[in-house]
């Protein structure tokens, strides 16, 4: 295969264009970045793609790790694509810098809005969300369907495409933010629960990108070392797993994707 495309994804936006850039480069070995705890070094692919949301700012730990120990070829082209709700900050930056460091090169850096925004029925994260949106002011990105055909081409080229980022004072700002909001994600999950409509089909715990889920008499146990991405309440297919007790209303993650696949185990 050409291209290898590694992915991570809570609601689906990331895997859908992820699949999409596949498509229209004529190939490529889609992987989730969760499947590769020790990195990747590159082989004999021309492009080496990086497609993952962007939470506070910046990039998933998910992401920031797989990036890190990611090893590209000399003159591979690698790109990204991060999925945001319209205030990526200096998400791409952030990724150039690490590739940067391990004498790699980010060769084209796109952001994108997702084409799906999971609706919260708890009013402070809809609030946080328009709040994200409204800092964004003209910086804000396309959506992922818009843009497509544009950063395909430019992927297929080979082109050199600087990191996007928002505009200057949300960028100042959600730098500031990134650090302690990444490591309070990681027990957020302390404000999930399952409902009595579980079936204790382990579904959540197969999906779950950090194994961050067992099940104790039927029913899920979060662990404290989440990537707050949403999948596990997003996936369920008893819509069973609440967020500070209400369930987010349908629908609950992109249309295309599936809960077969987003199962990593
Ligand atoms: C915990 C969390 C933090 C987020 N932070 C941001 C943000 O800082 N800026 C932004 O534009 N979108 C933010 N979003 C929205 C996601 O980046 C966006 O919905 C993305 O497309 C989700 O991709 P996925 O469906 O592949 O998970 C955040 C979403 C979550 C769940
Ligand atoms: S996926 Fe939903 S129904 Fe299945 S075990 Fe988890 S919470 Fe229960
Ligand atoms: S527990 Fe849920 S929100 Fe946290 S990382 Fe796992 S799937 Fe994502």
């Amino acid at each position: 295969m050409n291209n290898r495309i590694f992915y991570f994804t809570g609601t689906g936006n990331s895997l859908a264009i992820a699949r999409q850039m596949a498509a229209s480069l004529g190939g490529a070995e889609i992987t989730p970045m969760a499947a590769m705890p020790g990195g990747y070094v590159g082989q004999e692919e021309e492009r080496i793609g990086l497609v993952f949301p962007v939470f506070a700012w910046g990039m998933p730990r998910m992401a920031a790790e797989f990036a890190k120990a990611l090893r590209p070829r000399t003159g591979q082209y690698v790109f990204a694509i991060a999925t945001n709700g319209g205030s990526p900050g200096r998400t791409l930056v952030q990724l150039s810098k690490i590739l940067r460091a391990i004498g790699s090169n980010l060769d084209g850096g796109f952001a994108v809005r997702g084409d799906f925004l999971i609706s919260m029925q708890s009013q402070t994260e809809m609030a946080l969300i328009k709040f994200i949106g409204w800092l964004g002011g003209k910086n804000v990105p396309g959506f992922a369907k818009d843009r497509f055909r544009e950063i395909s081409k430019t992927v297929e080229e080979k082109k050199s495409h600087g990191a996007e980022t928002s505009n200057a004072s949300l960028n100042f700002l959600g730098s500031l933010m990134y650090g302690f909001s990444i490591k309070m994600f990681a027990r957020m999950d302390k404000g999930y629960s399952a409902t009595d409509a579980c079936v204790s089909c382990g579904a959540c715990v197969r999906l779950c990108p950090r194994e961050n889920i067992t099940l104790a008499n039927g029913r899920p146990i979060w662990h404290q070392d989440c990537e707050y991405c949403f999948a596990c309440m997003a996936f369920c297919p008893q819509s069973a797993i609440a967020w500070k007790g209400a369930i987010p209303s349908d629908p609950k993650h992109h249309p295309d994707v599936t809960l077969s696949d987003v199962l990593l185990r």
